[in-house]
Protein backbone atom coordinates (compact mmCIF):
# COMPACT_ATOMS: atom_id res chain seq x y z
CA UNK A 1 0.00 0.00 0.00
CA UNK A 2 2.86 2.15 1.05
CA UNK A 3 4.52 1.79 -2.42
CA UNK A 4 1.75 1.98 -4.04
CA UNK A 5 1.37 5.22 -2.95
CA UNK A 6 5.17 6.19 -3.48
CA UNK A 7 5.18 5.06 -6.73
CA UNK A 8 1.90 7.21 -7.72
CA UNK A 9 3.62 9.99 -6.20
CA UNK A 10 6.93 9.43 -7.99
CA UNK A 11 4.22 8.61 -11.17
CA UNK A 12 2.41 12.37 -10.67
CA UNK A 13 6.14 14.18 -10.21
CA UNK A 14 7.22 12.71 -13.21
CA UNK A 15 4.19 14.03 -15.34
CA UNK A 16 3.43 16.92 -13.50
CA UNK A 17 6.42 18.43 -11.84
CA UNK A 18 5.42 22.14 -11.23
CA UNK A 19 1.66 21.26 -9.65
CA UNK A 20 3.02 18.19 -7.57
CA UNK A 21 6.34 20.44 -6.21
CA UNK A 22 3.74 23.46 -5.92
CA UNK A 23 1.39 20.72 -3.55
CA UNK A 24 4.34 19.62 -1.41
CA UNK A 25 6.21 23.02 -0.88
CA UNK A 26 2.60 24.73 0.40
CA UNK A 27 2.11 21.41 2.51
CA UNK A 28 6.25 22.29 3.60
CA UNK A 29 5.23 25.63 4.21
CA UNK A 30 2.03 25.81 6.12
CA UNK A 31 3.75 22.76 8.55
CA UNK A 32 7.26 24.67 8.61
CA UNK A 33 5.65 28.21 9.36
CA UNK A 34 6.54 28.61 12.82
CA UNK A 35 9.53 27.76 12.80
CA UNK A 36 10.30 29.52 9.72
CA UNK A 37 9.27 33.03 11.12
CA UNK A 38 11.64 31.84 14.08
CA UNK A 39 14.84 30.74 12.70
CA UNK A 40 14.23 32.69 9.58
CA UNK A 41 18.51 33.20 9.26
CA UNK A 42 19.10 29.79 9.95
CA UNK A 43 16.82 29.16 6.66
CA UNK A 44 18.78 31.50 4.73
CA UNK A 45 21.38 30.32 5.43
CA UNK A 46 21.17 26.88 4.52
CA UNK A 47 18.62 27.59 1.57
CA UNK A 48 21.31 29.99 0.54
CA UNK A 49 24.04 27.70 0.45
CA UNK A 50 23.27 25.92 -3.00
CA UNK A 51 23.18 29.54 -4.72
CA UNK A 52 26.84 29.97 -3.40
CA UNK A 53 27.76 26.77 -4.51
CA UNK A 54 26.32 27.88 -8.25
CA UNK A 55 27.95 31.29 -7.67
CA UNK A 56 31.51 29.84 -6.44
CA UNK A 57 32.96 28.50 -10.09
CA UNK A 58 31.03 31.35 -12.19
CA UNK A 59 33.33 33.75 -10.37
CA UNK A 60 36.21 31.86 -10.25
CA UNK A 61 35.67 31.70 -13.76
CA UNK A 62 35.62 35.39 -14.27
CA UNK A 63 39.49 35.48 -12.08
CA UNK A 64 40.59 32.75 -14.76
CA UNK A 65 40.22 29.94 -12.77
CA UNK A 66 38.81 26.70 -14.30
CA UNK A 67 36.85 24.86 -11.88
CA UNK A 68 34.06 22.24 -11.82
CA UNK A 69 30.71 22.63 -10.55
CA UNK A 70 29.19 21.06 -7.72
CA UNK A 71 25.95 19.46 -10.23
CA UNK A 72 27.58 15.87 -10.04
CA UNK A 73 27.66 15.59 -6.82
CA UNK A 74 25.06 12.86 -5.78
CA UNK A 75 22.22 14.59 -3.96
CA UNK A 76 23.65 18.04 -3.69
CA UNK A 77 23.69 17.98 -7.45
CA UNK A 78 19.85 17.28 -7.84
CA UNK A 79 19.42 20.57 -5.28
CA UNK A 80 21.59 22.82 -7.25
CA UNK A 81 19.55 21.53 -10.60
CA UNK A 82 16.36 22.12 -9.25
CA UNK A 83 17.82 25.91 -8.11
CA UNK A 84 18.74 26.58 -11.36
CA UNK A 85 15.79 25.36 -13.37
CA UNK A 86 13.12 26.88 -11.43
CA UNK A 87 10.11 24.51 -12.45
CA UNK A 88 10.54 22.35 -8.94
CA UNK A 89 11.49 25.32 -6.31
CA UNK A 90 11.83 28.77 -7.54
CA UNK A 91 8.55 28.96 -9.46
CA UNK A 92 6.35 26.98 -6.89
CA UNK A 93 7.51 29.59 -3.99
CA UNK A 94 6.53 32.36 -5.81
CA UNK A 95 3.34 31.23 -7.11
CA UNK A 96 2.54 30.49 -3.35
CA UNK A 97 3.78 33.73 -2.84
CA UNK A 98 2.08 35.52 -5.50
CA UNK A 99 -1.56 32.91 -4.42
CA UNK A 100 -1.89 34.03 -1.16
CA UNK A 101 -2.63 38.14 -1.97
CA UNK A 102 -5.54 36.36 -3.92
CA UNK A 103 -6.79 33.81 -1.27
CA UNK A 104 -8.72 34.62 2.47
CA UNK A 105 -6.59 35.65 5.04
CA UNK A 106 -8.69 34.56 7.68
CA UNK A 107 -7.96 30.81 6.26
CA UNK A 108 -5.58 28.79 8.98
CA UNK A 109 -3.07 27.58 6.04
CA UNK A 110 -3.52 31.77 4.60
CA UNK A 111 -2.73 33.23 7.48
CA UNK A 112 0.53 30.43 8.49
CA UNK A 113 1.51 31.25 5.02
CA UNK A 114 1.37 35.03 5.20
CA UNK A 115 2.71 35.36 8.35
CA UNK A 116 6.14 33.90 6.80
CA UNK A 117 5.86 35.66 3.23
CA UNK A 118 8.56 37.83 3.47
CA UNK A 119 10.34 34.95 4.18
CA UNK A 120 9.49 32.79 1.79
CA UNK A 121 10.31 35.93 -0.54
CA UNK A 122 13.84 35.95 0.76
CA UNK A 123 14.15 31.86 -0.20
CA UNK A 124 12.64 32.49 -3.56
CA UNK A 125 14.81 35.05 -4.21
CA UNK A 126 18.12 32.40 -3.86
CA UNK A 127 16.51 30.04 -6.47
CA UNK A 128 15.80 32.71 -8.77
CA UNK A 129 19.24 34.41 -8.95
CA UNK A 130 20.95 30.92 -9.24
CA UNK A 131 18.39 30.45 -12.27
CA UNK A 132 19.12 34.06 -13.79
CA UNK A 133 23.42 34.11 -13.08
CA UNK A 134 23.40 30.82 -15.53
CA UNK A 135 20.83 31.64 -18.00
CA UNK A 136 22.27 35.09 -18.39
CA UNK A 137 25.57 33.48 -18.59
CA UNK A 138 24.37 30.53 -20.70
CA UNK A 139 21.54 31.28 -22.96
CA UNK A 140 21.42 35.21 -23.19
CA UNK A 141 24.26 35.55 -25.28
CA UNK A 142 23.04 33.15 -28.18
CA UNK A 143 19.45 34.74 -27.71
CA UNK A 144 20.97 38.33 -28.43
CA UNK A 145 22.46 36.79 -31.35
CA UNK A 146 19.20 35.64 -33.08
CA UNK A 147 18.00 39.26 -33.15
CA UNK A 148 21.48 41.04 -33.71
CA UNK A 149 22.38 38.49 -36.68
CA UNK A 150 20.31 35.51 -37.36
CA UNK A 151 22.03 34.30 -39.61
CA UNK A 152 25.29 33.43 -37.15
CA UNK A 153 22.60 32.50 -34.72
CA UNK A 154 20.93 29.96 -37.71
CA UNK A 155 24.68 27.88 -38.39
CA UNK A 156 24.73 24.76 -37.13
CA UNK A 157 21.52 24.59 -35.37
CA UNK A 158 18.77 22.58 -35.95
CA UNK A 159 15.59 25.00 -36.32
CA UNK A 160 12.24 23.43 -37.25
CA UNK A 161 10.05 26.20 -36.40
CA UNK A 162 11.53 29.33 -37.12
CA UNK A 163 7.89 30.96 -35.44
CA UNK A 164 9.22 28.54 -32.10
CA UNK A 165 13.17 29.83 -31.88
CA UNK A 166 11.70 33.33 -32.03
CA UNK A 167 9.62 33.08 -29.35
CA UNK A 168 12.45 31.03 -27.40
CA UNK A 169 14.56 33.86 -27.98
CA UNK A 170 12.35 36.27 -27.15
CA UNK A 171 11.18 34.75 -23.90
CA UNK A 172 14.83 34.47 -22.39
CA UNK A 173 15.32 38.30 -23.13
CA UNK A 174 12.56 38.80 -21.46
CA UNK A 175 14.24 37.74 -18.57
CA UNK A 176 16.00 40.83 -18.45
CA UNK A 177 12.78 42.39 -17.63
CA UNK A 178 12.22 39.80 -14.65
CA UNK A 179 15.50 40.33 -13.23
CA UNK A 180 15.23 44.14 -13.48
CA UNK A 181 11.31 43.76 -11.64
CA UNK A 182 12.26 40.98 -9.31
CA UNK A 183 15.75 42.78 -8.37
CA UNK A 184 14.42 45.84 -6.35
CA UNK A 185 11.02 43.21 -5.12
CA UNK A 186 13.92 40.87 -3.43
CA UNK A 187 15.88 43.63 -1.79
CA UNK A 188 13.52 45.19 -0.23
CA UNK A 189 11.93 42.40 1.63
CA UNK A 190 14.79 42.59 4.09
CA UNK A 191 13.29 44.44 6.84
CA UNK A 192 16.56 46.67 7.31
CA UNK A 193 15.65 47.84 3.52
CA UNK A 194 12.02 48.33 4.04
CA UNK A 195 12.50 49.84 7.49
CA UNK A 196 14.72 52.41 6.39
CA UNK A 197 12.44 53.14 3.05
CA UNK A 198 9.61 53.79 4.70
CA UNK A 199 5.78 51.99 4.89
CA UNK A 200 4.50 53.93 1.78
CA UNK A 201 7.29 53.95 -0.51
CA UNK A 202 7.74 49.98 0.05
CA UNK A 203 3.87 49.38 -0.41
CA UNK A 204 4.22 51.22 -3.36
CA UNK A 205 7.61 49.26 -4.55
CA UNK A 206 5.02 46.46 -3.47
CA UNK A 207 2.37 46.73 -6.23
CA UNK A 208 5.10 46.25 -9.47
CA UNK A 209 4.99 42.71 -8.49
CA UNK A 210 1.53 42.22 -10.17
CA UNK A 211 3.81 43.77 -13.24
CA UNK A 212 6.06 40.52 -12.28
CA UNK A 213 3.78 37.76 -12.37
CA UNK A 214 2.11 39.19 -15.30
CA UNK A 215 5.84 39.11 -16.76
CA UNK A 216 7.03 35.78 -15.30
CA UNK A 217 3.30 34.13 -17.00
CA UNK A 218 4.85 35.62 -20.44
CA UNK A 219 8.37 34.00 -19.76
CA UNK A 220 7.29 30.74 -18.40
CA UNK A 221 4.90 29.91 -21.38
CA UNK A 222 6.77 31.85 -23.89
CA UNK A 223 9.30 29.10 -23.02
CA UNK A 224 7.32 26.06 -22.71
CA UNK A 225 5.41 26.95 -26.07
CA UNK A 226 8.46 27.72 -27.76
CA UNK A 227 10.33 24.59 -27.03
CA UNK A 228 7.26 22.80 -28.04
CA UNK A 229 6.89 23.86 -31.19
CA UNK A 230 11.08 23.74 -32.29
CA UNK A 231 12.60 20.95 -29.68
CA UNK A 232 15.97 20.67 -31.28
CA UNK A 233 16.75 24.54 -30.65
CA UNK A 234 14.64 25.44 -28.56
CA UNK A 235 16.98 25.83 -25.54
CA UNK A 236 19.75 26.36 -27.58
CA UNK A 237 21.17 22.99 -28.95
CA UNK A 238 20.81 20.08 -26.76
CA UNK A 239 19.15 21.71 -23.67
CA UNK A 240 15.92 19.92 -22.51
CA UNK A 241 13.27 21.97 -20.98
CA UNK A 242 12.91 22.01 -16.85
CA UNK A 243 9.51 19.35 -17.12
CA UNK A 244 12.33 17.01 -19.28
CA UNK A 245 14.75 17.20 -17.01
CA UNK A 246 13.04 16.42 -13.74
CA UNK A 247 11.47 13.56 -15.72
CA UNK A 248 14.49 12.43 -17.02
CA UNK A 249 16.22 12.06 -13.94
CA UNK A 250 13.14 10.66 -12.03
CA UNK A 251 13.76 7.81 -14.79
CA UNK A 252 17.08 7.86 -14.60
CA UNK A 253 17.11 7.24 -11.10
CA UNK A 254 14.42 4.66 -11.09
CA UNK A 255 17.08 2.39 -13.66
CA UNK A 256 20.07 3.15 -11.06
CA UNK A 257 17.92 1.77 -7.97
CA UNK A 258 17.00 -1.61 -10.36
CA UNK A 259 20.70 -1.65 -10.87
CA UNK A 260 21.94 -1.38 -7.32
CA UNK A 261 19.40 -3.99 -6.67
CA UNK A 262 21.26 -7.48 -5.33
CA UNK A 263 21.05 -10.17 -8.50
CA UNK A 264 18.90 -12.33 -6.00
CA UNK A 265 16.14 -9.85 -5.77
CA UNK A 266 16.58 -8.92 -9.25
CA UNK A 267 15.63 -12.75 -10.13
CA UNK A 268 12.72 -13.06 -7.75
CA UNK A 269 11.33 -10.03 -8.56
CA UNK A 270 11.64 -11.28 -12.14
CA UNK A 271 9.66 -14.93 -10.97
CA UNK A 272 6.87 -13.26 -9.92
CA UNK A 273 3.98 -12.29 -11.76
CA UNK A 274 4.64 -9.13 -13.31
CA UNK A 275 2.18 -6.56 -11.39
CA UNK A 276 1.22 -3.44 -13.06
CA UNK A 277 2.18 -0.47 -11.35
CA UNK A 278 2.39 3.19 -12.10
CA UNK A 279 5.98 3.01 -12.77
CA UNK A 280 4.43 0.90 -16.27
CA UNK A 281 2.57 3.93 -17.58
CA UNK A 282 4.08 5.07 -20.50
CA UNK A 283 3.82 8.90 -21.07
CA UNK A 284 5.17 10.31 -23.84
CA UNK A 285 7.07 13.66 -23.25
CA UNK A 286 5.13 15.21 -25.43
CA UNK A 287 2.17 14.54 -23.12
CA UNK A 288 4.11 15.46 -19.97
CA UNK A 289 5.06 19.26 -21.68
CA UNK A 290 1.40 19.90 -22.73
CA UNK A 291 0.79 18.86 -19.10
CA UNK A 292 3.01 21.21 -18.12
CA UNK A 293 1.85 24.08 -20.25
CA UNK A 294 -1.85 23.55 -18.97
CA UNK A 295 -0.52 23.15 -15.60
CA UNK A 296 1.31 26.86 -16.02
CA UNK A 297 -1.77 28.06 -17.67
CA UNK A 298 -4.03 26.69 -14.82
CA UNK A 299 -2.25 28.31 -12.27
CA UNK A 300 -2.20 31.77 -13.54
CA UNK A 301 -5.49 31.62 -14.76
CA UNK A 302 -7.15 30.73 -11.37
CA UNK A 303 -4.75 33.61 -9.47
CA UNK A 304 -6.14 35.98 -11.92
CA UNK A 305 -9.95 35.19 -11.12
CA UNK A 306 -9.13 34.49 -7.43
CA UNK A 307 -7.49 37.77 -7.09
CA UNK A 308 -10.10 40.05 -9.36
CA UNK A 309 -12.94 38.17 -7.30
CA UNK A 310 -11.39 39.42 -4.25
CA UNK A 311 -10.53 42.92 -5.15
CA UNK A 312 -14.47 43.36 -6.31
CA UNK A 313 -15.45 42.19 -2.48
CA UNK A 314 -13.17 44.25 -1.39
CA UNK A 315 -14.61 47.25 -2.79
CA UNK A 316 -18.03 46.46 -2.34
CA UNK A 317 -17.10 46.31 1.68
CA UNK A 318 -15.09 49.65 1.13
CA UNK A 319 -17.79 52.25 2.37
CA UNK A 320 -19.25 55.14 -0.17
CA UNK A 321 -17.51 58.39 0.68
CA UNK A 322 -19.88 61.37 1.04
CA UNK A 323 -17.58 63.80 0.13
C1 LIG B 1 17.94 36.84 -18.77
C2 LIG B 1 17.52 36.13 -17.75
C3 LIG B 1 16.80 34.81 -17.88
C4 LIG B 1 16.90 33.83 -18.85
C5 LIG B 1 17.78 33.80 -20.08
C6 LIG B 1 15.99 32.76 -18.46
C7 LIG B 1 15.85 31.54 -19.13
C8 LIG B 1 15.02 30.54 -18.75
C9 LIG B 1 15.02 29.18 -19.28
C10 LIG B 1 15.99 28.64 -20.29
C11 LIG B 1 14.01 28.50 -18.71
C12 LIG B 1 13.62 27.02 -18.94
C13 LIG B 1 13.85 26.24 -17.68
C14 LIG B 1 15.32 25.99 -17.41
O1 LIG B 1 15.85 25.02 -17.95
O2 LIG B 1 15.92 26.77 -16.66
C15 LIG B 1 13.35 29.42 -17.81
C16 LIG B 1 12.25 29.11 -17.08
C17 LIG B 1 11.74 29.94 -16.13
N1 LIG B 1 12.27 31.12 -15.67
FE1 LIG B 1 13.79 32.11 -16.50
N2 LIG B 1 15.34 33.12 -17.31
C18 LIG B 1 15.81 34.36 -16.93
C19 LIG B 1 15.44 35.07 -15.81
C20 LIG B 1 14.42 34.71 -14.97
C21 LIG B 1 14.02 35.44 -13.80
C22 LIG B 1 14.69 36.71 -13.27
C23 LIG B 1 12.96 34.77 -13.25
C24 LIG B 1 12.15 35.10 -12.03
C25 LIG B 1 11.97 36.26 -11.50
C26 LIG B 1 12.70 33.62 -14.08
C27 LIG B 1 11.69 32.70 -13.88
C28 LIG B 1 11.48 31.58 -14.64
C29 LIG B 1 10.36 30.68 -14.45
C30 LIG B 1 9.25 30.83 -13.43
C31 LIG B 1 10.51 29.65 -15.40
C32 LIG B 1 9.54 28.51 -15.68
C33 LIG B 1 9.84 27.28 -14.93
C34 LIG B 1 8.74 26.29 -15.24
O3 LIG B 1 8.66 25.83 -16.39
O4 LIG B 1 7.94 26.03 -14.34
N3 LIG B 1 13.61 33.62 -15.12
N4 LIG B 1 13.99 30.64 -17.84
Amino acid sequence: MVKLLFDLLEFLRACAPLLMSLVVLTLLCILLSKSIRKYSTVYYTVLGIPFVLIAIPVIARLFGVDMAGFSRVPFLGEIIRDYIHMATFGHPLLIIIMYMGALDMKTPGVKRLMSIRKELSIISGFAVLSHSLIRVLNNLPASLTYFADRDAYMAGRTVTSELGAGITNFSFVWGILLLVLFIPLWVTSFDSIRNRMGYKKWKKVQKWAYVLYAALFIHAVGIQVGFMMNPRGGGHGQQKTAVEKVVTQVAENGKEAVKQMPQTSVQATSKRTPTKGFADIAVSSSTKQYIHLFSILFIYASYLFLRLRKAKKGKKKRPVSVA
